[in-house]
């Protein structure tokens, strides 16, 4: 058994950023980080945009920043939530830059400020289009400079060790203990006991397949959450982003960053026609869920597998300057973005809701904390706005270290049971992959950007098979994390389906065409 003080599960922006703080800060305490593959592998390593900051006090302020988020969020955002995020932003990327973080400057070392969808400002710090990989590099030097801190890497968590493992008859302010923990290397599972525990596990992507996130991103940590019996909310609101470079395999797919479009670009359909001014006066720049639902509606209308980013306009050596990364990943693919317009379609790419928590990344079980994409804070209402997430994660790691290093917990002496997985056999791979593609086909042909109610109906039917068969395997099979994160996939798509089919109104990346608000008619269809 390992006993820390403080145990961190994800190490993306939001669990290293909070073990930099809480560890630095509390130097007599331990922080214990475990992380599934290796400790970079993270939907943060792949952040291109940038983080939504408010700096320039000339031209932008708070109060644009605010409005922004909060039309965005389309009337569901928590108002205070946004305000305190938004106020507390300029002091947390202080902190990213103190520590020796890099964003591009311009000639005169001023920030670059970039500009995203549904932003009324030129607000974006970045380093190149590749923000993340800057953000999560730096964030890993600085967690291995400190003595305190300990990183098990290949380590997956499986549950978190609540009331419910040491088979008391408490069912009301269960609280958490540490976590299970398999380590990947050995196949054994470990128990790892902490004071308090923070779940920094991200998104949910791969839930769907076709996704920008990697791997990683299959919802762990508000499936223990949710089995633990923490409040989980918003779950309807996916985020879809319009711009993902179109490729015929599944998986994590290549994003074309919404920045491109900030710098210029045009979104085309095969007859050439800018099509985005038909359905809103922003054009390319509406928000994400109008954009990813217009290319929607063109793709169903034409029965074209993709449509077009056009940059042909932008000087390559601005292009090339600003968005390496991009430009090589179309070079290596035969696209020449000075000739040719890049192809595209909608994937799948951020999940709105979460783990609920209060201001200080409380969820409601006893000593257990969520922060960063995993949460449900309140920021992002029905629609998250573009590169406001790198700033939640920032300001809410903050709140969560100051109220912990602030609110000591006693680490109890509860006697907590090793794992038993007595009289359970391996199982065959190939199976748990068969079902893994099974689930990811429900939710893309049924939960995806435009749902009905009698698709949601279907997907609810379909998944309750597949959850018997895969809580069966679970209860017989040796763990091992293919099955385990499928486990946590179903877990988190009935959520989806559950709270959409809850949902009775259109809002934001909620779309149900059986729901008659905000549904625009147009010529050439709905969206
Ligand atoms: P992650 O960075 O995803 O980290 C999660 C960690 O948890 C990983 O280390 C993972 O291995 C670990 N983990 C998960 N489950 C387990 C388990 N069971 N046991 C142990 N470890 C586990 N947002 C912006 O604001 N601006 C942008 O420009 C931007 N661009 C993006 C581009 C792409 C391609 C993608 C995919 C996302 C982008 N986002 C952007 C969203 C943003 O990157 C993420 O929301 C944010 O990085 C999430 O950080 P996190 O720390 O919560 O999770
Ligand atoms: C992008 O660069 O388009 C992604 C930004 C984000 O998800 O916030």
């Amino acid at each position: 058994m390992i006993v820390t003080d403080y145990l961190v599960i994800g190490s993306g922006i939001a669990g290293l950023t909070f073990a930099v703080k809480i560890a630095s800060k509390l130097k007599d305490k331990t922080i214990c980080i475990v992380t599934k593959a290796d400790e970079d592998e993270s939907n943060t390593k792949y952040a291109q945009g940038g983080v939504a900051v408010v700096l320039d006090f000339k031209e932008d302020s708070f109060q644009k920043h605010i409005t922004d988020t909060l039309i965005a969020g389309d009337g569901l955002c928590d108002d205070a939530v946004v305000k305190m995020v938004v106020e507390e932003g300029p002091k947390r990327f202080k902190d990213l830059q103190n520590w020796g973080a890099s964003f591009d400057q311009n000639k005169t070392g001023v920030l670059n400020l970039g500009k995203e969808g549904g932003h009324s400002e030129n607000r974006i710090v970045h380093h190149k289009d590749i923000t993340g990989y800057e953000i999560e590099t730096l964030l890993l030097k600085r967690v291995h400079e400190l003595k305190n801190v300990m990183v098990l890497n290949h380590h997956f968590a499986v549950d978190l060790i609540t009331e419910h493992h040491l088979k008391t008859d408490k069912h009301e302010d269960i609280s958490c203990y540490g976590a299970y923990v398999l380590n990947q290397e050995t196949g054994t599972i470990e128990t790892i006991k902490a004071r308090s525990t923070l779940l920094a596990t991200g998104g949910i992507g791969k839930v769907y397949g076709h996704t920008t996130n990697p791997n990683i991103a299959t919802g762990d940590g508000i499936a223990m959450a949710f089995r633990a019996k923490a409040y989980i909310s918003d779950m309807e609101f996916i985020q879809f982003h319009p711009t993902v470079l179109h490729d015929k395999n599944q998986g994590q797919s290549f994003l074309i960053s919404e920045a491109v479009r900030g710098f210029g670009a045009y979104l085309r359909n095969k007859k050439g026609q800018r099509f985005m001014l038909d359905y809103d006066e922003r054009g390319e720049l509406a928000s994400r869920d109008i954009v990813a639902r217009c290319i929607d509606n063109e793709l169903k209308n034409t029965g074209e597998p993709c449509v077009y980013l056009d940059c042909t306009h932008i000087t390559s050596k601005k292009f090339k300057s600003h968005f390496p990364n991009i430009y090589n990943e179309c070079a290596s693919r035969n696209i020449n973005i000075e000739k040719a317009w890049i192809p595209i379609v909608p994937a799948s790419h951020y999940l709105c809701g979460g783990i609920e928590v209060d201001n200080n990344g409380k969820t409601s079980i006893g000593n257990l904390f969520a922060c960063g994409e995993c949460s449900r804070t309140g920021l992002h209402g029905a629609n998250r706005l573009a590169s406001n997430s790198l700033l939640e994660s920032l300001v809410y790691a903050h709140n969560v270290y100051h109220y912990m290093s602030t609110h000591p917990t006693a680490l109890t002496s509860k006697n907590i049971p090793d794992w038993d997985d007595k009289g359970t056999i391996e199982i065959n791979s190939f199976f748990i992959h068969q079902k893994t593609e099974e689930l990811q086909y429900i939710m893309r042909e049924y939960v995806g950007i435009v749902r009905s109610n009698e698709r949601l109906l279907k997907a609810s039917e379909q998944l309750a098979i597949l959850y018997q068969e895969i809580e069966a395997l679970y209860k017989t099979s040796k763990l091992n994390t293919t099955l385990c994160e499928l486990r946590n996939m179903v877990n988190v798509a009935y959520l989806i389906i559950n709270q959409s089919i809850e949902r009775k109104e259109n809002r934001g990346g909620y779309f149900n065409i059986d729901m008659l608000e905000k549904i625009k008619v147009f010529e050439n269809g709905i969206a």
